[in-house]
């Protein structure tokens, strides 16, 4: 199977490049950044392209049979607001009708936990947050993401192209989990998206899944790992600092307040990463 990446030079598209390529697949990387061809390193020759160009995506989804798209602005501050609320639409809807138009049997394509009403500055409906608790964007970055899905629904109505949009909760690289001791003295300080955290192998792993995964329509679906990013238990945070919100079902002890339930059953997608297991096991303090 032929795959066009897009975002392939981002944080999370190198990942997703090299893990589509260590399973078999035949990959296109495109990216408006990073060296072109071999330079990139990235195990398939990176195609430059600008995804606000209509013309550039038809180029680089021609001849593929799916598409993993992840170019986009990845979050909200890094451009103004009205930009990125033009880019991410421009992008997306020129991904989807390009697929449209090439006749692609896939698209699995980057939503995000924002869609769910990120920074939680007004409490959740209820927890933990699932699909339902949607939409509820507080930036044109979450606005940006909601219009896609829903331009997605359409476009796969229209074609009969099955698309799999992944709201993806806040992305960890190995090398970002020495950071996380730091957030477990203030347990206001990730409020923001209810502790949630997602490492980026298991997101390499959600759109693969999501490729190979036999799906109808355009389904949307929470991907974050099965824990919260705290040391302590889920129920301690929810009374800690969203003590009014009702919890729907009982929590495992430090359960994610992201609710995996949908892409389990629809992608068959289980975390396997945890900064519990990531983290270098600190040794106790020898007795002097
Ligand atoms: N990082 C996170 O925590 C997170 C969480 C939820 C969703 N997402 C989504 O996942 C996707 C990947 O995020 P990431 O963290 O790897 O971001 P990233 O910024 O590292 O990668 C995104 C890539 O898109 C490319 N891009 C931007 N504008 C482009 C354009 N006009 N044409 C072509 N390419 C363009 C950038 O050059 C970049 O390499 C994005 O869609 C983002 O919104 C990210």
């Amino acid at each position: 199977m032929r795959v066009t990446v897009t975002g392939a030079f981002g944080k999370a598209g190198r990942v997703v490049v090299e893990d589509l390529v260590a399973h078999g697949y035949d990959v296109v990387a495109t990216d408006v950044a990073g060296p072109p061809g071999a330079d990139a390193g990235l195990g398939a020759d990176l195609v430059i392209a600008d995804l606000t160009d209509y013309g550039q995506v038809v180029e680089v989804l021609a001849g593929s049979d799916a598409v993993v798209h992840l170019g986009n602005i990845p979050a909200p501050g890094r451009a103004t607001a009205p930009e990125t609320l033009h880019q991410n639409s421009a992008m997306n809807g020129n991904v989807f009708l390009a697929a449209a138009r090439l006749g692609l049997r896939k698209v699995v394509w980057a939503s995000s936990e924002t869609t769910l009403g990120l920074p939680f500055d007004t409490p959740p409906r209820y927890l933990p947050v699932d699909e339902d608790h949607f939409p509820h964007p507080t930036t044109t970055y979450a606005l940006s993401k909601v219009l896609g899905e829903q331009t997605a629904a359409h476009v796969s109505a229209w074609s009969g192209i099955p698309f799999v949009g992944l709201r993806i909760s806040n992305i960890h690289r190995p090398q970002d989990y020495a950071a996380v001791p730091g957030y477990w003295g203030d347990a206001r300080s990730r409020r923001w998206n209810a502790w949630g955290y997602v490492d980026v192998r298991d997101v390499a792993k959600a759109c693969r899944l999501a490729l190979e995964v036999e799906t109808t329509g355009s389904q949307n679906v929470i991907v974050a790992a099965a824990d919260t990013i705290m040391d302590r238990p889920t129920a301690e945070l929810v009374a800690e600092v969203f003590p009014d919100v009702p919890l729907t079902r009982e929590l495992g002890e430090f359960e994610t307040l992201l609710a995996i339930d949908a892409a389990r059953e629809l992608l068959g997608y289980e975390p396997t990463h945890s900064w519990r297991t990531e983290l270098p096991t600190q040794e106790p303090p020898t007795p002097s």
